[in-house]
């Protein structure tokens, strides 16, 4: 899917984080016209951006947005909410499904929302913003992981009923980018700069997601992190037990 010549929605610009960056690259790799929306509109500082107010939590507030930028080829779901010290055993359930809420639902709700324009606009594609926690283990960040497990199949899912109607679905996974959300947790939970080395540029993971949807990738990995924790997806965590005449391997026969 080319950029140049597009019309672009950016969901979640703020300052310094993803969304900024993809918004300033999208236009500067020729889109034609770039909304940024956020819950926050004071936060967006790209000038040639259009600001779209949006809060994902709101149904009204998506059939505005979709109403207002009806005529979007590309659109990014990079709006999400992030909790680093929260598991499974104990959580509060209202804070897990506010998230779902968020990032799932939310998520959900931009994609029906949206399909019926991009499809009367000639296709064009999605890229939902996922994260390498949908992979792996990180204590107190597993439930946000699993919202975003949740949006990896929904993105399989919908690469597939979508394809028919000429619009490409991609996803986004990395591990760690140095926006102001992800440095504020690991400071707290490591010590100030000391996971610093870990992380990668956001306008460089905006960079590697605009050459996936370029490239027509279904599954763009943003570095490191993310490709060692799809590897490890492969691993077998326990050696493998034939329970019963019909069970072999991890498959029944
Ligand atoms: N940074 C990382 O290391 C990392 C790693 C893996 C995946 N990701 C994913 O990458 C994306 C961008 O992350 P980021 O680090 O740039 O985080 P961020 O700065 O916290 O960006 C998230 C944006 O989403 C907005 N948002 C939250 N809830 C919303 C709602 N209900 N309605 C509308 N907007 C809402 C936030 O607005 P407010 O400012 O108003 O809250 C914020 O602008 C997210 O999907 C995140 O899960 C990030």
């Amino acid at each position: 899917m080319e950029l140049h010549g597009a019309t672009a929605l950016v969901t979640g610009v703020g300052i310094d984080n993803l969304g900024h960056h993809l918004v300033r690259q999208l236009i500067e790799r020729g889109a034609t016209r770039v909304y940024a929306a956020a819950r926050r509109p004071e936060n967006v500082h790209v000038d040639e951006a259009e600001i779209i107010r949006l809060d994902l939590t709101d149904a009204a507030s998506i059939e505005g947005a979709a109403r207002a930028a009806a005529d979007v080829d590309i659109l990014i779901n990079n709006a999400a909410t992030f909790a680093g010290d929260l598991n499974f055993i104990d959580a509060d359930l209202d804070r897990v499904r506010r998230l779902f809420e968020t990032n799932f639902y939310g998520t959900l709700r931009m994609v029906q929302a949206f399909t019926p324009i991009l499809e009367h606009n000639g296709g064009g594609a999605i890229l939902n913003v996922l994260s390498a926690a949908a992979w792996s283990h990180l204590d107190g960040v597993d439930v946000y992981g699993a919202t975003k497990a949740a949006g990896w199949r929904m993105t399989e899912s919908l690469r597939h009923e979508l394809a028919p109607r000429g619009i490409q679905v991609s996803s986004l996974l990395f591990g760690m980018a140095a926006t102001p959300t992800l440095r504020a947790y690991a400071d707290a939970v490591a010590g100030p700069g000391v996971m610093d080395a870990m992380m990668t540029p956001p306008a460089e993971i905006a960079r590697i997601a605009l050459d996936g949807i370029e490239a027509g990738r279904s599954q763009i990995l943003g570095d490191r992190l993310a490709v060692d924790a799809r590897a490890a997806l492969a691993d077998d965590p326990e050696p493998v037990v034939i329970t019963s005449p019909r069970v072999v391997a991890h498959g029944v026969s």
